[in-house]
């Protein structure tokens, strides 16, 4: 059996989540719940960066210590994936001790492998991005990313030879072109290990919130490092008693937001090599969600609260929207106006009316029973399309094509009401049998364009099933035409999506 592992970034806890955190939470699962019903072995891992600056700073702000500040708002962040229905398989936590074991016995490795010297660096530290920055790298003496101005820090640390690893990484970027994807994130990256690499430190002095160094306790490892680990520190913890290491490493898929992609396309290889392991299988890179042009975040001050999207339009419009509004891998422009129309015009009007319409008419021309299965579909084209491209394009992960593919059928189905109008053939008794296969048509293109579009909805899917009565049996086997059950009792389905009346209801 394959297995498939993926994982999105931890999430700092120096405030609550908003819709950019959501977005790689429901991109995950979404291949999650598709690779699952591909028959693989599947593991889903999130969580909370909790050993940041940042973090510790806002705890003092708010007169707590950090561990009861983290162990507080990590609720907040538990709850992001519940909310939008992501069904993960671990929540780490960098505070967890089985993590803080992994780290510390994992830049143990590295040290003993001699990659790590003492040197002093002095330098400008964005506390936003939590790394050093380069004038070069500033804008008007500001982090681009953050607005904020960095602070000097002059500090002896151990430092990490990531210089000494420019070749072997180049190697593997081209041994592996598609190791990062998409392409033009591959050559970022490539061109940056091109460019030269500079060692980095690994460590923080004078800092009490963090893991310490297994051989210099006076020191903590550096945050990004600590963060890095967590993928691999899960596999051997989250399960007691098992090390799924055996059958999720190095099978990891990564998927990240564009401001850390140094981190882990260059980072964290080379942290790997460096410690003795296998470099994860792949990493996606996606674009952020804007709002007019800016990047939805806390610093810019326009974040979108997800809970407030899922209670007006529910969990599986807002993940729907997520995939949609914005082409999967670009940065896009989003409007709370554009989940509306989406819900509206896609989810309520193509889909809805879709089950509405074909339940009703077998409940009223076929009392109830789809019809007995019919050889050729007239809808094979577009069966095929789904059964053939949508996993070829979640290999990509081009969650956007994949969801349009599957919404040509939906369409094409809506297309095939209004050709073959079956209100008329009801009306002449000499075409009982164009009726039946209309029918079957309808009853088996929507089965199909359901399961696939259960790793999307994972909600409304087993209602519409329901309604058809067919089997709740969302294995991508079953993606096929012809697989139908004849199954009876069905009646007028009630609507999956009901009506939102202000666009702004959400605001
Ligand atoms: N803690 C680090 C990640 C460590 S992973 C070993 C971190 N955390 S973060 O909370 O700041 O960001 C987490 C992810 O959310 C990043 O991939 C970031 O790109 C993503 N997003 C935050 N805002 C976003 C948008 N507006 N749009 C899309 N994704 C965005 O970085």
């Amino acid at each position: 059996m394959s297995s498939f592992y993926i994982t999105t970034p931890i999430y700092y806890v120096n405030s609550t989540p908003h819709i950019g955190h959501a977005y790689t939470t429901i991109a995950a699962d979404i291949l999650t719940r598709h690779h699952k019903q591909r028959g693989e072995a599947t593991f889903f891992l999130t969580g909370t960066d909790e050993h940041a600056s940042k973090v510790y700073r806002v705890a003092e702000e708010q007169g707590l210590d950090p561990k009861t500040y983290v162990d507080r708002i990590a609720e907040s962040w538990k709850e992001l994936p519940k909310l939008v229905d992501a069904d993960y398989d671990f929540f780490i936590r960098t505070t967890d001790e089985g993590h803080k074991r992994f780290v510390q016995d994992f830049i143990q490795r590295i040290y003993d492998n001699g990659h790590i010297y003492q040197d002093t660096y002095a330098g400008l530290y964005c506390v936003g991005c939590e790394a050093f920055k380069t004038e070069a790298e500033l804008v008007d003496g500001k982090c681009p990313e953050h607005g904020i101005e960095p602070e000097w820090i002059e500090e002896t640390n151990y430092f990490f030879r990531l210089s000494a690893f420019q070749e072997q990484l180049l190697e593997l970027y081209d041994a592996r072109p598609d190791f990062v994807l998409p392409r033009f994130r591959y050559n970022e990256a490539r061109s940056f290990i091109a460019g030269g690499l500079q060692d980095f430190s690994l460590s923080r002095a004078g800092q009490p919130w963090g893991v310490p160094l297994p051989w210099d306790e006076s020191q903590v490892v550096y945050v990004w490092v600590d963060a890095l680990i967590n993928y691999l520190s899960a596999l051997t913890y989250a399960r007691e008693g098992e090390d799924l290491r055996a059958q999720f490493w190095p099978e990891a898929r990564h998927l990240i937001g564009k401001d850390i992609l140094r981190f882990h396309c260059v980072f964290w290889p080379a942290l790997l090599l460096a410690a003795g392991y296998d470099v994860p299988k792949q990493l996606f890179v996606h674009g952020y969600l804007q709002l007019d042009d800016r990047k939805i975040s806390k610093s810019v001050g326009n974040v979108i609260d997800p809970l407030d999207l899922v209670s007006v339009y529910g969990s599986d419009a807002v993940r729907f929207w997520a995939v949609r509004a914005v082409s999967f891998g670009q940065d896009g422009n989003v409007t709370l106006e554009s989940l509306h129309d989406r819900y509206q015009g896609e989810l309520a009007n193509d889909l809805g009316n879709l089950v509405s319409r074909t339940t009703a008419m077998i409940a009223r021309y076929r009392d109830g029973r789809i019809p007995p299965a019919v050889e050729h579909s007239s809808l094979a084209a577009p069966i095929e399309a789904v059964r053939r491209d949508v996993p070829a394009q979640l290999d990509v992960f081009d969650l956007t094509a994949a969801a349009e593919t599957i919404w040509t059928l939906v369409r094409a189905l809506n297309k095939h009401v209004e050709t073959t109008r079956p209100w008329d053939l009801a009306k002449d008794e000499s075409r009982a049998q164009d009726l039946d296969r209309v029918l079957y048509e309808l009853a088996d293109g929507l089965r199909i364009a359901t399961i696939a579009l259960s790793a999307f909805l994972p909600r409304s899917a087993p209602e519409i099933l329901g309604a058809l009565r067919q089997p709740l049996d969302l294995s991508w086997d079953n993606v096929a035409p012809g697989r139908g059950v004849q199954a009876g009792g069905i009646g007028p389905a009630a609507p999956l999506f009901p009506r939102v009346d202000a666009p702004t209801a959400a605001a």
